[in-house]
């Protein structure tokens, strides 16, 4: 079947395996990535699929709404796969409204272009919001989040978020607007900007750089493989119910501070570091973030049972795939923390 398929925050992290899985899977479909190019969108994340002809570049900012309503006229788009957001938690603790502004008004403003362009016909639409766990606030030291579990967020990222949701499924009561929510868990895998922890503690370690570790470092994170996500996205897209939710997660609790330990032990064998000059010397205990929370962990027992998706990579080999491409991709990480790349790329599309 023939779609037109808006995906924003495509040139990012998880957008980018999600645009590229489904120009290369779907050669129906005509993907069109939409893209602001923070300092988190990065086109040499889809160099392999820019000329394909079924894939399409839009610059533009969500929070535009002229543009947005001038695209949707332009285009007649039968779904959205909505990733665009700013997603760093440290960051919203210092620019809390630059989240505000992208997550919530940029959201809302999709969703009323969506009402406004599919008013009259619904049939065959669909917007897919792509959400996190941290809407369910923290978990203590046991228990899993469910999709029952009610919205607790404790960070400006993780209450923009959950605002977002909340809008997505007020436009689906009050104008039967077709969506769905997916809530996901940490993940981590090539191409992620080098401001989250596993990729940052690569590049720290490749540059014998300090790894800050904040407060005592026993707080968990539950990680998934990006393509795995990417393939859940796709799951959920085709075989989701309309209004439901679905929890992503890979039953993979780490503390922070097991992970770094392990990510030390296999760059040192990478980099053929010795005991005595072993990466975990640069590991250094920092001021704890605030709001920080204590543990996430995500009960995917909804979308293994009721769509059969399953993490297809263990964490070991994830992990492995990760540092390999970190490592044999220095030149990507040196410039997009130098921005050279993306001043290059801003003029390239800037028409
Ligand atoms: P990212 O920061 O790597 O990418 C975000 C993308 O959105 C970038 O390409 C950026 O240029 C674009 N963008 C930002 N503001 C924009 C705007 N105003 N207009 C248009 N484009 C804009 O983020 P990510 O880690 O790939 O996350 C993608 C989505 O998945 C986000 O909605 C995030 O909340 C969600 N999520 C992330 C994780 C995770 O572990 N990274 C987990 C669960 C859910
Ligand atoms: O749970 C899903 C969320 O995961 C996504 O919605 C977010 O977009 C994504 O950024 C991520 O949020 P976290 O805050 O969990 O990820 P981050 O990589 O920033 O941190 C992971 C853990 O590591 C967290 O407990 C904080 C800690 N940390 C992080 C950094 C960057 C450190 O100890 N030191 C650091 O320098």
């Amino acid at each position: 079947m023939k779609k037109n398929i808006l995906i924003t925050g495509g040139a990012g992290f998880i957008g980018s395996h999600v645009v590229r899985r489904f120009v290369n899977t779907y050669p129906d479909y005509h993907i069109f990535n939409l893209d602001s190019l923070t300092y988190a969108g990065n086109l040499e994340n889809l160099r392999d699929i820019e000329t394909k002809e079924n894939y399409t570049f839009l610059k533009g900012d969500i929070t535009n709404e002229n543009y947005i309503n001038k695209i949707f006229e332009e285009y007649d788009f039968d779904s959205v796969i909505h990733l665009a957001a700013e997603s760093h938690v440290d960051r919203s603790i210092s620019d809390p409204l630059a989240f505000a502004k992208t997550n919530i008004l940029g959201t809302m403003i999709l969703l009323n272009a969506v009402r406004v362009k599919w008013k009259d016909d619904f049939q065959n639409k669909l917007f897919y919001h792509i959400s996190t766990d941290e809407v369910y606030g923290t978990l203590g030291e046991d228990g899993l989040f469910t999709e029952n579990t009610p919205y607790d967020p404790n960070s400006p990222y993780s209450a923009s978020k959950a605002s977002s949701d909340h809008f997505v499924r007020a436009y689906g009561e009050t104008y039967n607007l077709p969506y769905i929510i997916s809530n996901c868990s940490n993940n981590y895998g090539p191409f992620q900007f080098p401001e989250k922890l596993i990729p940052l503690f690569i590049n720290n370690i490749i540059n014998d750089k300090p790894l800050p570790v904040y407060g005592d470092g026993n707080y968990t994170r539950d990680w998934l493989f990006v393509k795995d996500h990417a393939l859940a996205i796709d799951n959920v897209f085709h075989n989701g119910k309309e209004k439901e939710t679905y929890n992503i997660g890979g039953f993979n609790e780490w503390k922070n501070i097991d992970l770094v330990i392990l990510l030390c032990k296999i760059m040192d064998e990478k980099l053929n570091r010795s005991k005595e000059n072993s990466s975990e010397k640069l590991i250094t205990y920092v001021k704890d973030r605030p709001g920080h929370d204590l543990r996430y962990a995500i009960d995917a027992s909804k979308i293994e049972k009721e769509l059969g998706w399953q993490p297809t990579v263990t964490f070991e080999e994830g992990l492995e795939k990760t540092i390999n491409w970190y490592l044999n991709n220095i030149e990507w990480l040196q410039s997009v923390i130098s921005g050279e790349y993306l001043e290059y790329y801003k003029k390239q599309y800037n028409k």
